[in-house]
């Protein structure tokens, strides 16, 4: 089979799907592979990821790892919402064909720039390349400097 039978679990019963009026953190991001696009919501209590919920405008597998992800941070320390990796999230789900990975890369980065927005928003200081994967659209440490083209 194609996908296995958690994908197809997340896929046809996503956990966390909504919106969350009183977030703490919201982060959006966009999959460069396929134009699809994501958003998470986190609420935060003392450095403790509370509740979290997701809505994507995305593939199958798109929804399944979000789906999963949110599972995966709920209740955890920030820490370790960041050090969550799409390769995590796969290998919790069994596993998703090779051309369906990119989709996976969505949830890991909805997830940190729904942290790195609840640190803009609460005025906690942080290193921005540890929301830096080089190719993600959630910081701009990689950006080329602006006057790097008139030189
Ligand atoms: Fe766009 Fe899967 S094809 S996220």
């Amino acid at each position: 089979m194609l996908y296995s039978e958690k994908v197809m679990d997340h896929f046809q019963h996503p956990r966390n799907v909504g919106k969350m009026d009183d977030a703490d953190g919201i982060g959006e991001v966009g999959n460069a592979v396929c134009g699809d696009i994501m958003k998470m919501y986190i609420k935060v209590r003392d450095g403790i990821i509370v509740d979290v919920k997701f809505n994507t405008f995305g593939c199958g597998s798109a929804i399944a790892t979000s789906s999963m992800a949110t599972e995966m941070i709920k209740g955890k320390s920030i820490d370790e919402a960041l050090a969550l990796s799409n390769k995590a999230v796969v290998e919790a789900l069994d596993g998703l064909p090779a051309h369906k990975i990119h989709c996976s890369v969505l949830a890991e980065e909805a997830v940190k720039a729904a942290v790195k927005d609840y640190y803009d928003k609460h005025g906690i200081a942080y290193d921005p390349e540890q929301f830096c994967s080089g190719d993600c659209a959630c910081c701009h440490a990689h950006d080329v400097p602006a006057d790097a083209d008139q030189k």
